[in-house]
């Protein structure tokens, strides 16, 4: 059977894109990384993806006069490469319908929160405000609504008394690095099924 191919969107610190290419390395997801796009020429990641040997696109948004034509120009790079699976990984930009629509079921995102929860920027703050005692990660199926799509994996971690922003923050990325991968897995073993808001997962 033909090998699985996926894109990683990344902005930043790219450390999800590594935990995944380390386990797709290790033969643990049976899958490979084509091409790690990203919006910010600075960003760490591209060194992650030099250093895998796995080419690199930069899209950058400043380049373009509006976000109609930077999706555009998002969207072809993508549709050269002609994923299976779009796995966004600390990318922060949110997608417009089109592109999100066409990759339905096939675009999956990593939050810092226990969705429904702690939408948007800041989700370990935000949970530190409200004083929940877990806190956790959520991977999720891309909709048209921000970090709204059926979940696929959550893992928790417990809220200390003496947390702040980082501390929690971190050790919620050790499970995100954890969850994320297993995720990419039951993808490519096509064992998620997507039914209404539930994701099943085929044993
Ligand atoms: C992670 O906390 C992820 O949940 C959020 O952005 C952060 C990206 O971190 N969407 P990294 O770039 O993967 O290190």
């Amino acid at each position: 059977m033909k090998q699985g191919t996926f894109v990683v969107l990344a902005s930043g610190r790219g450390s999800n894109f590594q935990a995944i290419i380390d386990r797709v390395k290790e033969g643990f997801i049976h899958a490979r990384c084509v091409c790690l796009i990203t919006d910010n020429p600075d960003a760490y990641a591209i060194t992650r993806a030099n250093k895998a040997g796995i080419p690199h696109e930069v899209v950058s948004y400043k380049s373009f006069s509006d976000k109609i034509r930077y999706e555009e120009a998002l969207m072809e790079v993508i549709a050269r490469y002609n994923p299976d699976l779009i796995i966004l990984a600390g990318y922060m930009r949110l997608l417009g319908d089109r592109i999100v629509d066409t990759y339905h079921g096939k675009m999956i995102n990593i939050h810092p929160s226990l969705l429904p929860a702690f939408a948007g920027l800041h989700a370990q703050q935000q949970a530190l405000d409200y004083g929940t005692k877990v806190a956790g990660c959520t991977v999720h199926f891309v909709t048209r609504d921000m970090d709204a799509g059926p979940v696929i994996i959550q893992r928790t971690v417990l809220v200390l008394d003496d947390d702040d922003e980082e501390s929690l923050s971190s050790r919620i990325l050790i499970e995100e690095h954890q969850a994320y991968p297993d995720a990419v897995r039951l993808f490519f073993e096509h064992r998620l099924r997507i039914e209404g808001r539930r994701v099943r997962i085929l044993p």
